[in-house]
This record gives C-alpha cells, sequence and structure tokens, in this order.
C-alpha cells in the first residue's frame, strides 16, 4: 500500500498516543507504589559532618549498635568505615519494624543485607536510612557493596535477626552480638 503523507501522519500521531499513554501508565503507577505501597526511592535527607561524627551525636561509639528507643522503636546505628563495619554485628528483632541508619566518616560506601530488601548507598556527610522488617532469623551477611579502596572485599559485618522473645534489650535499651 502506497504511504500517503496522511496515512504516515495518522501513523505518526497513532505512536505519538501510543507513547503518551504508556509513560502515562507507568507515572500513575509510581504514584500509586508510592501513595499507597510506600514504595519510594530514598529520600531521607539528612546532613552530618563527616569530621565530627564520632565525637559528638548519635554516632559516638557509645550510641552505635542496637537501641530500644523509649517509645519501643528499635534502631541500629552503623558506622562504615574504610575498611568495617561499626559495630561489626547488630542484633534486630524479627518480625518487628526496624530502621538502620548508617553514615560514613570517610568514601561512600554501600550495603545490602543478604536476602532482604535493604540496600543503600552510604554517602559521607549524609545519614542513610532504611525502615524494614526482618521475617526469616538467623545471621544475615551485610557486605559494602560499593567499592571503597583496597579493603573493599574485607568489609562486611553481620545482622542477627533473633525471635522476639530472645530480643531482650539491657535496662538502657541496648542490645549487643555479645550480651547473648
Ligand atoms: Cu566500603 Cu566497599
Amino acid at each position: 500500500m502506497p504511504a500517503t503523507e496522511e496515512g504516515i501522519l495518522r501513523s505518526e500521531l497513532r505512536w505519538a498516543a501510543v507513547s503518551v499513554g504508556l509513560v502515562s501508565v507507568i507515572m500513575l503507577t509510581v504514584i500509586y507504589a508510592g501513595l499507597v505501597h510506600h514504595i519510594n526511592p530514598p529520600s531521607n535527607i539528612e546532613t552530618i559532618d563527616p569530621k565530627t561524627l564520632h565525637l559528638t551525636g548519635e554516632f559516638t561509639e557509645a550510641n552505635l549498635g542496637t537501641t530500644v528507643e523509649p517509645g519501643g522503636q528499635v534502631t541500629s546505628r552503623i558506622v562504615a568505615t574504610q575498611f568495617a563495619f561499626q559495630p561489626q554485628c547488630v542484633v534486630l528483632p524479627a518480625n518487628r519494624p526496624v530502621t538502620l541508619r548508617f553514615a560514613s566518616p570517610d568514601v561512600i560506601h554501600g550495603i545490602l543485607v543478604t536476602g532482604t530488601n535493604v540496600n543503600t548507598m552510604v554517602v559521607p556527610g549524609y545519614v542513610s536510612q532504611v525502615h524494614t522488617v526482618f521475617t526469616k532469623t538467623g545471621d544475615l551477611l551485610m557486605p559494602c557493596h560499593e567499592f571503597c579502596g583496597l579493603g573493599h572485599s574485607q568489609m562486611w559485618a553481620t545482622v542477627r535477626v533473633v525471635p522476639e522473645p530472645v530480643f531482650k534489650p539491657d535496662a538502657d535499651g541496648r542490645v549487643g552480638c555479645d550480651a547473648r
């Protein structure tokens, strides 16, 4: 069939409509996932001075690891540094909302907890925060997944997910891996 100019124009308009339709479906899916299922790209913007984070504030040594806040909120604070995590192991309860907070004093690191949806970059100058619920118990590996220097492949930590009855904070609300 010989292509007339009008035919070409109609075909172009049809395909333009298809593209606009596809983009609209994708946009609506993103908006729906964000509003209804609370699935969002990382949007937590909190800054921290990488030069002093070990001296004052929440990432000082005594605050690292898992804490049950007075309201019952479980938070783990971890420093990602060349080439280790501090602490090397954190304990968290299963089937309960938990928050992981990370900061880096040196370069960009990245973390993931194997077999879970926990995955974020840790950028110096910012606090990275992840909310999750662990459903499996056991020792989960948390490697650094952002090349951060020669020791990158040795940089990993353990997330010990324990059943709720075993998760016993001390009088200060602290729970550590050696306390078991
Ligand atoms: Cu830290 Cu790779």
